[in-house]
């Protein structure tokens, strides 16, 4: 479901901005510390409620202003929905409501808005831990299986239930076993949605590799959170002695982990800083083409300054990828240039270009920027 529209006021340095974005492609430009991230970050957090560079909402907010406002219209196939949020300093007066009924849960907007970010911490997707894998996975799990919203919470209730047991030392079965049972139960059920996902994640990866990263013996695994030889039930009720020492439960779905090597060793140890930028493109890519195959819709992919972490080529070949997907892009960049470049086979009506200047947005013309490349 593409933006259509999107106003942004006092986020960090952007006082008032309104973008009319192309439902393909925008091409973001400006000096450092013009604000460029900024519209991303005001794009991020209307998909998610939250922002990818801060746990919290003060730092967003304009210096000299109360609160931030986000409004941005979305159009699907019959209907316009229009997101509207407000953050303050204190979550208790921060409003979020979307065609205009407040809504309390992020995943709400996640379920409307969903968004792609391809950034310099994206790359801790190959060296960050198993969290960074999981969550990858999941986001394509939460976005196309309706029941893995529930089956998680009632999978980490359970969970938090257990380990609170462990820390108060009460470990005996009697107490303890209902809330293993209940995660057994939930985690089955996430592990069935986690696996039929990955599947298909993993032919679309092996398709995007093959063209998109010149590297040989790539695989992918899918570690379910628990040893496959023995049930997770038994696990659990085994381990309670190392899980009461440790203070916390060991296996289960809280541990899965989307398992990444090259010709059997570690990618993080086996490929160079390039090639790992690569491969997370190549992630990126993948996920979003089975995101629009599994759901018939598309999601938004934000990518913050590209030429910074790719090559010419490179960023020439993540293009021509976004461009099979078809999906809307927002993408940044110093200088606009680079990004005609990436995109120079581009139909030229599929693009609109926001020129950001000290917190102004501005849409630019676009003849007269074509003609110069
Ligand atoms: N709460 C705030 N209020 C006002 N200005 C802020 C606030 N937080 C950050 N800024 C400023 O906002 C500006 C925009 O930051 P942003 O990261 O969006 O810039 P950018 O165009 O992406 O720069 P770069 O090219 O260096 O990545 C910066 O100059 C920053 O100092
Ligand atoms: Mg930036």
């Amino acid at each position: 479901m593409p933006l259509q529209r999107v106003s942004i006021s006092n986020l960090r340095n952007l006082g008032s901005a309104k973008l009319n974005p192309s439902s393909r492609l925008n091409f973001i430009y400006g000096a450092n510390g013009s604000g460029k991230t900024s519209v991303l970050e005001a794009i991020y957090l209307l998909g998610s409620g939250r922002s990818f560079r801060s746990h919290k909402i003060k730092p967003l907010i304009n210096h000299g202003s109360a609160s931030l406002t986000l409004y941005a219209e979305l159009s699907s196939q019959e209907t316009i929905h229009k997101i509207g949020l407000e953050r303050t300093g204190s979550s208790s007066e921060s409003r979020t409501k979307v065609d205009g009924r407040t809504i309390n849960s992020a995943s709400s907007l996640a379920s409307l808005l969903p968004t792609l970010m391809i950034d310099a911490h994206s790359f801790s997707l190959i060296e960050g831990s198993p969290k960074e894998r999981r969550s990858f996975l999941d986001w394509l799990v939460f976005h196309v299986k309706h029941g893995f919203h529930d089956a998680w919470k009632g999978y980490s209730k359970a969970l938090k239930q257990r380990n609170s047991l462990l820390r108060r030392g009460r470990i005996e079965g009697f107490e303890i076993r209902p809330w293993e049972l209940e995660m057994c139960d939930k985690a089955h059920r996430l592990e069935a949605m986690r696996v039929e996902c990955f599947e298909h994640l993993k032919e679309n990866l092996n398709a995007v590799i093959s063209d998109f990263v010149p590297l040989e013996g790539v695989t992918f695994e899918l570690y379910k959170g628990w040893d496959s030889d023995k049930t997770l039930e038994q696990q659990l009720e085994h381990g309670r002695e190392r899980d009461y020492k440790l203070g916390y439960t060991w296996y289960g779905a809280q541990k899965a982990d989307l398992k990444i090597k090259v010709s059997g060793h570690a990618a993080d140890q086996a490929l160079s800083r390039g090639q790992q930028k690569l491969l997370v493109c190549a992630l990126k890519i993948a996920i979003g083409k089975t995101y629009s195959e599994l759901s018939g819709r598309q999601c938004i992919y934000l990518v913050d300054d590209l030429p910074a972490e790719l090559d010419s080529e490179n960023q020439h070949r993540l293009a021509s990828w976004l461009n099979v997907i078809g999906a809307q892009v927002f993408v940044t960049a110093i200088e606009l240039e680079s990004l005609l470049q990436a995109w120079k086979e581009a139909e030229q009506d599929k693009i609109t270009m926001f020129h950001v200047k000290h917190g102004d947005v501005e849409q630019v013309k676009q003849e007269s920027k074509r003609l110069d490349i």
